[in-house]
């Protein structure tokens, strides 16, 4: 179970070595030609852009039957009653029988919290703990009682459970440019949710991502607003639809706003940005997401200051500002806003378990993991003293009841009741996922077209990441760093090495890790599948003492590459990564060279691609794109379509295919020590 933020950000040590290996292998100022995409640079319809905050119009309308009902709930509830639904608790930290006494409205099981703290807890034991939350929530005094209702990062899949698909991180789906391919995600992934009896996924992250520094970028679909934009109503609609079933599932619009744009992708740090960029750039994927219907948004841990242009919104969890005037008020979000982990405490004169100025400011619902008894006496106390006015408590205690009753939760079956629930096939979409690996994935070199490979040929497989599920599925997964965890608990997914072992033949594969103690001669090709290592929020921050390059803190993917590269074979590196980094010392030892960023647990989407079918045609095409600008320097970043003098070492929407090929030539290797500041 995660969690101190301070205690667990240990920035991995960077060995850098001083002497700057400057080998002008060849231009440093190459920058890849576009090579005419397959499909869109970006999204497949031009950007809105705005001179002020856009009014939405969501696509789930008052009813005012249910306004009515309401109203007449609130007004037969206590203060304690208002405070408690307004709670939301860890499952860790709560029983049951708190969540009578308390009259708790939500909970939470955070990244690496499972039912009885047990890793492979199955489905119906996810069921049975929601029966049981449930059951208290409608034991309590109250006149008219009211669900609970219990959210979980479903972020890439039902990401948390033991057995579940998990899909390809967002920065994937991004490069899939398949908004249909998203919205079939949304509604698979409702689907799992469902299955272990909870309600409300926090997803999607609706991050535009400007500096690829930042530990959260994988989250993030795009660099690109228009498909942020595009994306985002897709996915709303897949997971929610119109709740005119329990298929559907309450989603959450986060992180609001500019997470993704903090100041040298500093996790929970300043955004700077103009209002133009903030309405333009950050705001486009709410646009999409409150429009389609979004029930809840969360307020992100960063801020936004611009004192030269008169910009002090401060932190997001404070600001009245952003979080009514301009989302309750100018976007007409009727909704209701959820508090991120502890996220009230940043707030200047708060703490976990006390922020007035956070509830004034618009937060209707506080994620209050472990200090929720605290926050309780302490609210109470301060509406009572007049601190918070009690039409502010109303406020927040109507939106989430309005919330609640659009999502069905007063139909008065309880999560064991509903649809799919405890059914563990519905934890899995195997072939969604693995379509959504092949359209996820960016050839960005393919010199000689080495790749597609032949089917039957002696296959040499190298690199940490060729068995490693934690490697593919990244952070978010099981655990909340996606550490700590091993192939055995994936039992329903396939590494990349299992789907080249298919593809290739088992007998006519050899694998080693470290590529030591093999000869390449012996073989017709290597593959070398290497990257990063799973991390998530600030653990996977790039910070002022480091670079964008990747050799700096994984020296072993080169060593690995030097070892086979050189030797008359063809050499196809797969790299797995969280975002784009600075990677010309890999792509100078690669003959070709693919982004595969955090494929999932369907590995053999990877091996469908690389090689041709039985027949010896070609049997999956790249189509993947770029999303995020790709750097041409150790310190380029931000880099990002649109900037001026927009030179990345690959655009945003390259992407290279068998039918599309181009030629990149030798590059720069040039370390920059002591980091980018
Ligand atoms: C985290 C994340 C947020 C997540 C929440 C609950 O700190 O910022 O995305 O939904 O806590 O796990």
């Amino acid at each position: 179970m995660r969690r101190t933020r301070a205690a667990s950000f240990l920035k991995k040590a960077v060995g850098m070595s001083l002497a700057a290996a400057l080998l002008s292998c060849g231009p440093d100022a190459y920058v890849a030609p576009s090579p005419a995409p397959v499909t869109p640079a970006t999204a497949s319809k031009p950007l809105a852009t705005y001179t002020d905050w856009p009014s939405i119009t969501s696509a789930i309308p008052k009813d005012p039957v249910m306004e009515s009902r309401i109203a007449q709930i609130v007004a037969g509830m206590t203060l304690a009653q208002k405070v408690g639904q307004m709670t939301q608790a860890e499952i860790q930290s709560i029983t049951p029988a708190e969540v009578t006494q308390y009259f708790i409205g939500s909970v939470l099981n955070g990244g690496g919290s499972w039912p009885g703290n047990n890793k492979r807890a199955a489905v119906t034991d996810w069921v049975a703990r929601a029966d049981a939350f449930y059951d208290a929530s409608l034991a309590t005094n109250m006149a008219v009682k009211i669900p609970i209702i219990w959210g979980t990062d479903a972020v890439h899949g039902h990401n948390n459970v033991y057995g579940a698909t998990v899909f390809p991180h967002n920065i994937g789906l991004g490069a899939a440019h398949d908004a249909e391919l998203v919205r079939r995600i949304g509604i698979a992934t409702a689907r799992a949710v469902r299955a272990t009896g909870i309600d409300w996924a926090f997803a999607p992250t609706l991050a535009v991502v400007r500096d690829d520094r930042w530990g959260r970028s994988y989250e993030g679909f795009s660099e690109d607003p228009a498909i942020v934009n595009e994306y985002a109503g897709q996915i709303v609609t897949g997971f929610q639809g119109t709740f005119s079933s329990e298929a559907n599932l309450l989603v959450t619009a986060k992180h609001f706003m500019g997470d993704g744009g903090t100041d040298k992708g500093d996790d929970q740090g300043v955004t700077t940005c103009s209002l133009s960029d903030m309405i333009n750039i950050h705001g486009q994927g709410y646009y999409s997401a409150l429009a389609a219907g979004a029930q809840t948004v969360m307020a992100s841990f960063s801020s936004w200051s611009n004192p030269s242009q008169g910009i002090n919104a401060g932190k997001m969890h404070g600001s009245q500002y952003m979080l009514t005037e301009v989302l309750k008020g100018k976007l007409g979000f009727d909704g209701f806003v959820v508090s991120d982990w502890n996220g009230i405490a940043q707030v200047p004169g708060c703490t976990n378990s006390s922020c007035p100025q956070a509830i004034n400011a618009g937060i209707d619902m506080v994620m209050v993991p472990t200090d929720w008894k605290a926050f309780i006496t302490n609210t109470l106390a301060q509406v009572q003293s007049g601190q918070i006015p009690l039409s502010r408590i109303d406020d927040a205690v109507t939106r989430i009841l309005r919330v609640k009753m659009r999502a069905g939760l007063f139909s008065g079956r309880k999560p064991s009741q509903r649809l799919d629930a405890g059914n563990a096939a519905a934890l899995q979409a195997r072939p969604l996922a693995r379509e959504a690996v092949q359209k996820s994935l960016v050839l960005l070199k393919n010199n000689g077209n080495v790749l597609p490979l032949a089917r039957g040929k002696k296959i040499l497989v190298v690199g940490k990441s060729a068995d490693s599920m934690p490697n593919q599925t990244g952070g978010w997964t099981l655990t909340w760093q996606g550490t700590g965890n091993s192939n055995a608990d994936f039992p329903n997914g396939d590494t990349i090495l299992a789907g080249i072992r298919e593809a290739a033949g088992a007998a006519n594969v050899t694998y080693s890790s470290n590529g030591r103690g093999v000869q390449v001669a012996n073989f017709d090709a290597v593959i070398a599948v290497v990257g990063e290592t799973p991390y998530a929020e600030g653990n996977g921050d790039i910070g002022p003492t480091q670079t964008l390059e990747h050799s700096s803190r994984y020296a072993e993917d080169l060593s690995v590459l030097k070892g086979v590269t050189g030797k008359g074979k063809p050499v196809i590196t797969v790299f797995l990564s969280g975002r784009p980094l600075y990677v010309n010392n890999l792509l100078n030892r690669s003959d070709a060279f693919v982004a595969a960023w955090l494929p999932g647990t369907e590995g053999k989407g990877v091996s469908d691609v690389l090689f041709r079918d039985a027949s010896g045609n070609i049997h999956k095409d790249f189509t993947g794109k770029l999303s995020f600008s790709w750097p041409k320097a150790a310190c380029q970043t931000p880099v990002n379509v649109g900037d001026a003098n927009y030179a990345p070492l690959f655009p945003l929407g390259y992407g290279l295919s068998y039918a599309h090929p181009a030629t990149v030539p030798q590059l720069a290797e040039t370390s920059v020590s002591g980091g980018c500041g």
